[in-house]
């Protein structure tokens, strides 16, 4: 975990953050002056993600770890705790289950119940748990889950019962903890996603019916990238954000609006 950290800095960690949505948000963290400590289950998505901000000019570390495991994640975060010190930003990104697919419900066998929830639910609560006592004491932290339009909506053909689940799941619990830990200082609010840049090639190619669909309901016509979610992360990591938590924030160029 190689790092050109300047102790004034604030700390951010972005689970995920090796590539697409992840790595669009802990550029933007970077940019506002932060240190970001990029994490992935994948080292060299990580390491590579790190050294792109780094050449950008700003503060970044690579650190792997998958999040689902609730020992991996107390060891890692220990580690930065001496490394670096505590943590002020954490931004929940990872939320995609390397390897799983969507199915419909009836056909997705007891076996395969668990990636979603492991990873939104059990990993995002994971790296909350650990790192939301250092938040605690130090007064001051900002607590930012990746959601999808999928945890309050259902999207006909997604297969996304799991996913939906699990996103669902994470937002109630992070309004409760938004509660807990408010009167310390800390915010704790979810973004929820709609289309994202990674899924332009399908929608410009008009692949599939379902994206199709969704991208009818875009009233922005366009798709959103990573430095969007970034920019509204920047948002409420900055005084201006300090009043608004325990919410649930729609970030999907206007979808559903209209209906
Ligand atoms: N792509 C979209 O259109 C879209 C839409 C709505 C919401 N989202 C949400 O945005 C977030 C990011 O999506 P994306 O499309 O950029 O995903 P992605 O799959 O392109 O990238 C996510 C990264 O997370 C890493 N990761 C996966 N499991 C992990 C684990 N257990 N521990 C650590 N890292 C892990 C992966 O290795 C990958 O590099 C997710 O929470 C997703 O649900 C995405």
């Amino acid at each position: 975990m190689p790092t050109n950290h300047s102790p004034r800095k604030r700390t951010a960690v972005v689970t995920g953050g090796g590539r697409n949505t992840g790595l669009g948000i802990a550029h933007t963290l970077a940019a506002t002056g932060a240190h970001v400590i990029v994490n992935d289950l994948v080292l060299d998505r990580a390491e590579a993600g790190a050294a792109s901000i780094r050449d950008a000019g700003g503060s970044a570390s690579a650190l792997q770890f998958d999040i689902t495991s609730h020992e991996d994640v107390v060891a890692a975060m220990e580690r930065v705790r001496r490394e670096i010190g505590t943590v002020d930003i954490l931004v929940n990104n990872a939320g995609l289950p390397s390897g799983s697919q969507m199915l419909p419900f009836l056909d997705t066998p007891r076996h395969d119940w668990s990636p979603y929830i492991d990873v939104n639910l059990y990993g995002s609560l994971n790296m909350m748990h650990a790192l939301l006592p250092g938040m605690v004491d130090q007064g001051w932290g900002r607590v930012i889950q990746i959601s999808s339009s999928a945890g309050s909506a259902a999207h006909r053909g997604l297969g996304g019962t799991f996913y939906g689940a699990s996103k669902a799941g994470i937002e109630g619990a992070v309004r409760h903890i938004a509660t807990e830990v408010g009167p310390a200082g800390i915010t704790v609010n979810t973004l929820a996603l709609g289309l994202m840049e990674k899924l332009r090639e399908p929608i410009e190619s008009k692949s599939s019916p379902l994206l199709d669909s969704l991208w009818a309901d875009n009233i922005m016509a366009r798709i959103g990238t990573g430095e969007d979610v970034g920019a509204a992360c920047a948002w409420l990591c900055s005084d201006a954000g300090e009043f608004v938590t325990g919410q649930t924030i729609h970030l999907n160029g206007g979808a559903y609006a209209g209906r």
